[in-house]
């Protein structure tokens, strides 16, 4: 199995993947799904080892890039970005040209879009983006793969994102360029996605993407409402100025009320409990999130094993 359009193999983001991309890695990932739950064991990634550097903190990307590495039959190797001789200037062309030598891909989280973009323009193994600022991919792609779990497909499903116009919501963006369902997303005016992420989306997509300061406008009739916390890594010096903003957008039982009634509420965690969503809609029977989580496992290990094993 092979992605069409992914130059080098890089998943920096999802704009640089076709629709057949996507179904690609949906159908593999179902399949990993079903082999994992019969205890198939998996031997893909014999012999290749996968490296990944994280700036930021992180528990469900890392460990689900590592035990789906491992479960592939491969090799994980954590690697703290403090701990590498970038956190002592090492230039990123260095790094990415000695890590090509050791490694059959890198998984990297960091606060940079464009440090990401510098490692793929140089080394020849696949790079993988596991979070930046600016995008959260295979974050997104596993949710994709939830939705079509629960609503069999995408085509024709109204998603609502509700909140900050972040990393997620520009991935998110960037899938409904792509893929046929539709999104609104309801942001208070000065957390609005980035405006060239947007136009660039909407070229494509039309008026399946649509942008409102309006939780409610978002929220009615939404097959899936979406959400994530107020302050993102790196932006913990401002929570208490987001927290007035953000008030009005916290995904309660009341905004669920507009949505349609077998909707699923997301998060791709970790969540705060009475800010962005309330304790009861995050537990309650709406909740899509710990399926959610596991399909980070399964997506990790469709895009490993074709990025890497074809
Ligand atoms: N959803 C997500 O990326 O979680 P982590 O920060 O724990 O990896
Ligand atoms: N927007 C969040 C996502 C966490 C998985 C962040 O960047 O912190």
């Amino acid at each position: 199995m092979t992605l069409e359009v992914i130059l080098k193999k890089d998943i920096l983001t999802l704009s640089a993947l076709n629709p057949s991309d996507f179904s690609v890695l949906f159908e593999r990932a179902k399949e990993l799904k079903s082999r994992h739950k019969k205890g198939i064991c998996e031997k893909s990634l014999a012999g290749k080892t996968v490296g990944l550097i994280f700036e930021k903190p992180s528990t469900r990307t890392r460990i689900s890039f590592e035990a789906a590495t491992a479960q592939l039959g491969g090799m994980p190797l954590f690697i703290s970005a403090g701990d590498t001789q970038l956190s002592r200037s090492e230039p990123i062309a260095d790094t990415a040209r000695v890590l090509e030598r050791y490694l059959d891909a890198l998984v990297l989280r960091t606060y940079s879009h464009a440090m990401q973009e510098e490692f793929a323009g140089i080394a020849s193994i696949p790079i993988i983006n596991a979070l930046t600022d600016r995008y959260h991919p295979c974050q997104v792609l596993s949710d994709l793969f939830t939705v079509i779990e629960y609503k069999q497909t995408l085509a024709g499903i109204n998603i609502a994102w509700v909140g900050d116009g972040n990393n997620m919501a520009h991935s998110w963006i960037n899938a409904a360029a792509k893929l046929d369902f539709s999104i609104t997303l309801a942001c208070p005016a000065d957390y609005m996605p980035d405006e060239k992420i947007l136009s660039a989306a909407k070229e494509a997509a039309g008026d399946r993407i649509i942008v409102t300061e309006d939780p409610v406008a978002a929220v009615s009739g939404a097959d899936v409402v979406n959400t994530d916390v107020w302050a993102s890594m790196g932006q913990e010096a401002e929570s208490n100025k987001r927290r007035q903003a953000f008030t009005p957008f916290q995904v309660n039982r009341e905004l669920m009320s507009h949505a349609a009634k077998d909707a699923i509420v997301m998060h791709c965690l970790p969540a705060h409990r009475g800010e962005e969503i309330s304790a009861e809609v995050l537990d309650g029977s709406q909740s899509a999130v710990w399926d959610q989580t596991e399909n980070k496992l399964h997506m990790h290990k469709a895009i490993l094993e074709i990025l890497i094993a074809g």
